[in-house]
């Protein structure tokens, strides 16, 4: 295992009704943006609940942030944070909106020419207007890091940055929220979870045991609940245990100083900027591909997947690691997700145009900056 620094700094309120406790968090002289999207955070509660908590705090309202949030949208909220002199973001729903949170807030305090640069030059963010958000769609762990990913449709870019800056000061998991998910982002947001460990774990044994085993009872508890869910969609005890798993998956622990590859991440962001398509949905259909185009580097941490996770015992390791994959493509279509191309319905075109973005706008990726645009284009030919 290598040397690391560890820190994440975001107080976590779990549980049903934890919104109240926004009254006591926010500072009493706050005045707040209220950020949410297209208007499921009207039909959840959580809006009405959080207005509640809010109490005679001063606050301003701002919806319409979208699926994989537009640069143009956010600067519009900037526009109206500074209009209003607000001094604090809450941000109600799924990744698209806590994003667009940490960019705005970002955003409003940059100093600099184009606050765009803050994406695509990765300006640093020397200031940030604090955040809070209530999550409505367990998924991408937005609420528990420093990350964020913002598109700009017009010059065909999704791109993300971080900044200790833009960390959430709190975020409210409450299951109850998402109850009203229709089928197809629930699935979503488990196989994003899910990835999320893989692409920390699925590498090279670093002799790290502890992390090995975090991600293992991540997946395999993501796994038994995301396929219950999915059959009882109203049971909220599956979906609180799939909101704690996505909140502890891209939260720094599994990749404490071991090696990760976001390979299916970073090509799965091309599909979205070309295509639309959900971010769940890109990374169920690359990254079966990426572990059979680098199934001989991944082997050992494959088969003790298999082992592990999946009871497969196969005869050799090399059997086991592709019975491996074959299960988890298994697991994602048994959850309704798609593996193909096809199944969204992508142009025979895609893999040439998605590896050329990807070489515009990303350059390489994997654990040993092993792809490059011809290995995306293979991969995605798989
Ligand atoms: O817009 P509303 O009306 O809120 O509807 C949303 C949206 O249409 C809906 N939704 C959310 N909560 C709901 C609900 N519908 C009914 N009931 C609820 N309780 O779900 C739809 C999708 O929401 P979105 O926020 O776009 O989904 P997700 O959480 O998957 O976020 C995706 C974005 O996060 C980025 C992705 O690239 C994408 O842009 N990511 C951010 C990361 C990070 N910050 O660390 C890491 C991830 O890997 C990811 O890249
Ligand atoms: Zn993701």
């Amino acid at each position: 295992m290598n040397n690391f620094i560890f820190y994440n700094p975001v107080k976590m309120l779990f549980g049903v009704g934890m919104t109240s406790k926004l009254s006591e968090l926010i500072p009493s002289n706050a005045r707040v943006l209220i950020l949410y999207g297209g208007g499921s955070a009207k039909i959840n509660g959580s809006l009405e609940q959080a207005k509640s908590a809010l109490g005679k705090r001063k606050y301003v309202e701002f919806s319409g942030i979208e699926p994989n949030p537009e640069y143009e949208t956010c600067l519009k909220a900037v526009d109206k944070l500074k209009k209003h002199k607000l001094n604090f973001i809450l941000a109600i729903g799924g990744g698209s909106v806590i994003d667009a949170a940490k960019f705005i807030s970002a955003a409003a305090k940059y100093k600099g020419k184009s606050p765009w640069n803050i994406v695509a030059k990765q300006a640093p963010i020397k200031e940030a207007i604090p955040i809070a958000t209530i999550v409505t769609l367990p998924a991408t762990c937005s609420e528990m890091n420093m990350w964020a990913v913002i598109s700009r449709r017009k010059l065909n870019t999704k791109l993300g940055f971080y900044s200790e800056a833009i960390a959430p000061k709190f975020s409210v998991l409450d299951p109850s929220f998402t109850l009203t998910l229709p089928a197809k982002q629930t699935r979503n947001g488990v196989i994003d979870a899910i990835i999320h460990v893989l692409e920390q774990y699925l590498t090279r044994p670093a002799d790290a045991p502890f992390q090995d085993r975090y991600s293992e009872g991540l997946i395999m508890t993501l796994i038994e609940n995301g396929l219950k869910v999915m059959r009882d969609e109203k049971n909220i005890k599956y979906r609180a245990n799939i909101m704690l798993c996505a909140a502890m998956a891209h939260n720094g622990v599994p990749g404490m100083g071991v090696p990760q590859d976001w390979s299916s991440h970073v090509i799965g962001h091309q599909l979205t900027a070309l295509y639309g398509i959900d971010h769940g949905e890109s990374l169920s259909i690359v990254m079966p591909k990426l572990l059979s185009y680098k199934f001989d580097k991944k082997q050992e941490k494959l088969c003790q997947l298999g082992n592990r996770v999946f009871g497969i015992g196969g005869k050799s390791k090399r059997e086991t690691a592709k019975k491996t994959i074959i299960k988890l493509k298994e697991f994602f279509k048994k959850m309704g997700a798609p593996v193909e191309l096809k199944d969204c319905k992508l142009p025979d075109s895609a893999p040439r145009d998605a590896a050329l973005l990807f070489d515009k706008i990303i350059g390489s990726a994997g654990e040993d900056n092993d792809i490059h645009m011809e290995d995306v284009e293979k991969i995605l030919k798989i």
